[in-house]
């Protein structure tokens, strides 16, 4: 309980802030997407998202609208309350029990990606149980999956329980590529280069 009730503290003080993160996107980013992808390797890529209050949601439209690719948001069968006590007892109850809640959709195009950027929200010290949810579903074997993960106290120990979920979460042999953990375009950006468009130029 002293956990939670930290991290419900932190989300009061931080969350405002880190809610409204301006774009600093410079032109060197976009040369740089220029520069290393091409048809190819966006025909190859795909943003994967689950977001409930849309914070996620608008950094996948972002990072998508400039690499030039397609999204995939994973939603739950059942839609998640819109209210937050309701939401929030909901995602607990899927958290202590470990459960994979069935999503609306799982569509067969996944499988034709290699580079899936995934993001989510830090939810209970750990990702959404859905991201489970959607890693057991398809075998991710040699795919990358690049993490962009946000949260309200962007504590490491809820960072290092959400990556240890991810590989325990997905098929043997894929690839859980450096995260980004920050609300900030900027370390996105930085992030797209350092990791995507990297890998990239020695994958491609
Ligand atoms: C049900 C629920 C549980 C959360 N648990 C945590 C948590 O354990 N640690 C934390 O730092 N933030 C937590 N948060 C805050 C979210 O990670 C943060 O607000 C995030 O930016 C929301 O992303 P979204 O707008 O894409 O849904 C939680 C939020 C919700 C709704």
């Amino acid at each position: 309980m002293k956990k939670i009730s930290k991290w419900v503290f932190s989300v009061a003080l931080v969350s405002n802030l880190s809610i409204g993160a301006v774009s600093c996107s410079t032109p060197d980013i976009n040369n740089e997407i220029n520069n290393n992808t091409n048809e190819n390797t966006k025909s190859k890529t795909i943003v994967v998202y689950f977001s409930w209050s849309n914070g996620t949601e608008n950094m996948a439209n972002y990072i998508a609208n400039k690499l030039g690719v397609k999204t995939f948001k994973i939603e739950r069968e059942l839609p998640y309350s819109s209210n937050y006590s309701e939401l929030s007892e909901d995602a607990k109850n899927e958290a202590v029990n470990n459960l994979r809640p069935k999503m609306k959709e799982y569509p067969d195009y996944i499988n034709n990606y290699e580079y899936i950027l995934l993001g989510f929200p830090i939810w209970w010290h750990v990702a959404p149980m859905i991201i489970g949810s959607f890693l057991e579903h398809y075998n991710l074997d040699n795919k990358h999956i690049f993490p962009f993960i946000r949260s309200s106290a962007y504590l490491s120990e809820h960072l290092n329980r959400a990556l240890n979920y991810l590989k325990d979460n997905s098929s043997k042999d894929a690839i859980i590529e450096k995260e980004v953990y920050s609300s900030s375009r900027n370390d996105v950006d930085k992030w797209l280069v350092n990791t995507y468009l990297d890998k990239l130029k020695t994958t491609e």
